[in-house]
């Protein structure tokens, strides 16, 4: 009897053990799993990251019509003003006149040298006295005489650095 009873002693306990083991692994694994668990939206993060294209650039002037508006609004702006239309009576407007859109040549002289000639054009004679601007750069005299080539309804071939270099040579200016 005494040996009976120590076997079901141990078929009682044997049971328990058995039965705490198989809940401390179902526990462990619950908790690994959890570890594990993907994070909702993590995936589609990824795919969300937007491919955005870089704005395509804007039409770009060409270089000499930027440094030249700087030269034209730091020197000739005051007379000529803003629009390119002068000065009823004092300073002549740059558009409609074989002087800006013509002969480099000329444009360049009275740029240079400036013009005292008293112009007329079909409304006004202008009263005032332009100066030259030989003080100015080649570069600075090319862009300011192809900017206003081409601004205030001017269309016209705009003169190159080189051109006012060679103009000044031979005209000693
Ligand atoms: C102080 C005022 C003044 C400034 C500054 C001035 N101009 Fe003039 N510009 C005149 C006047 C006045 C005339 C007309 C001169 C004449 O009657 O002979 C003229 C004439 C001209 C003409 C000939 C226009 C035509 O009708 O054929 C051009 C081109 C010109 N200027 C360009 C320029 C440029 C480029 C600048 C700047 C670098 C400039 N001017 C700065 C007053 C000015």
């Amino acid at each position: 009897m005494r040996k009976g009873h120590l076997s079901t002693y141990i078929s009682k306990h044997t049971v328990a053990i058995f039965l705490f083991g198989l809940g401390l692994i179902v526990l462990l694994n619950s908790c690994y799993s959890s570890k594990k668990e993907k994070k909702p939206g993590s995936e589609t993060e990824i795919q969300t990251v937007s491919k955005s294209l870089p704005k395509a650039p804007e039409a770009a002037l060409p270089p000499y019509m930027a440094d030249g508006r700087k030269v034209y609004r730091q020197v000739c702006l005051t007379c000529h003003q803003a629009n390119g239309k002068g000065v009823s009576g004092l300073n002549p407007p740059l558009t409609q006149t074989d002087n800006v859109l013509g002969d480099k040549n000329r444009l360049l002289e009275i740029i240079i040298k400036g013009s005292e000639a008293n112009l007329k054009d079909n409304t006004s004679e202008y009263a005032n006295v332009m100066q030259g601007y030989g003080m100015l750069g080649d570069k600075e005299i090319a862009n300011v005489a192809s900017y206003i080539r081409n601004s205030f309804g001017n269309k016209a071939e705009p003169i190159t650095v080189e051109e006012v270099t060679s103009f000044r040579s031979v005209n000693k200016k």
